[in-house]
């Protein structure tokens, strides 16, 4: 299937490794013209060899990383904000900065991304954003509050902002993954690990055996769709937390 996206721009954020990496490997196999951003310049310097597109050291948490990664792509017809998760823990330790810093991660730096992007979109009548955002916004994993609490702030501004951006042909989604092998699911363990004292291991196993596919999600199948949310077919998809987890949400809805 053609998605009809070749020749567009994107601005892909967390791309140095990960989901965002594969949401740019799959735009760019469909032609789009990547710009791929995250902290780490080594990290960002290795990505952008291997996807044959331009990478900018930048922070989607800092006005001046913004700036600078506009200052690349300054009008992208494609956003994909992601950005790290939230460490594990219990509320009672967290303090005011811990809760600024994840809402500065998962909330403010995307809508601020969304604010600086989105008239040029409408202007150009044609616009994809897409957010990359977890499942804890409709099934709250406990140990994860700082995710459960930004998050939700997130997709509860998109909702509204949607709406009145698809008449202009810019539509706005949530990916909203379950676990998937990468750095940041690693990480999660990690901090799982040094909260119980349980082996690694044995938390990764069991994460394995209580999902229904039985397995971790592969980045490159959350790329895939994240492609297909920003192809011309899906122009009349907004507004969506669109759920990749294989099938751990036990809803029926
Ligand atoms: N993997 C999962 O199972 C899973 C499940 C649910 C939700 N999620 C969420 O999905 C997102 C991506 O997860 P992942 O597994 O791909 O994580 P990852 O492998 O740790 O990759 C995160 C990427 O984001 C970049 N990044 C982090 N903070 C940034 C910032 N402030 N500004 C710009 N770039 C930043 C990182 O590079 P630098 O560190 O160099 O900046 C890296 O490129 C996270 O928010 C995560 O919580 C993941």
């Amino acid at each position: 299937m053609d998605l009809g996206l070749s020749g567009r721009t994107a601005l892909v954020w967390g791309a140095s490794r990960g989901l965002g990496y594969a949401c740019a490997a799959a735009l760019a196999a469909e032609g789009v013209a990547i710009t791929i951003a995250a902290r780490g310049a080594a990290g960002v310097k290795a990505a952008a060899d291997r996807l044959g597109c331009q990478g900018v050291a930048a922070d989607i948490t800092k006005p001046e990383g913004r700036a600078a990664a506009l200052a690349v792509c300054p009008a992208p017809d494609i956003l994909i904000n992601n950005a790290a998760g939230p460490k594990p823990g219990d509320f009672r330790h967290w303090q005011r900065d811990d809760w600024l810093s994840a809402i500065d991660h998962m909330m403010l730096g995307p809508i601020e991304m969304m604010r600086l992007v989105l008239d040029g979109m409408q202007s150009r009548g044609f616009g994809r954003i897409i957010n990359i955002v977890s499942r804890s916004v409709k099934a709250p994993q406990a140990e994860l509050g700082l995710s459960n609490g930004s998050r939700a702030g997130l997709v509860g501004f998109t909702a509204g902002l949607a709406r009145q951006t698809i008449q202009h042909g810019v539509t706005i989604n949530n990916l909203l993954p379950g676990p998937f092998a990468t750095d940041a699911q690693r990480e999660h363990v990690e901090g799982l690990v040094a909260e119980t004292g349980r082996p690694f291991e044995t938390i990764w196993a069991e994460r394995v055996a209580g999902n229904p596919a039985r397995r971790f999600g592969k980045p490159e199948e959350l790329g895939a769709w994240c492609a297909f949310v920003c192809s011309t077919h899906a122009g009349y998809v907004t507004g969506q937390n669109l759920l990749i987890d294989g099938g751990d949400y036990r809803g029926t809805f």
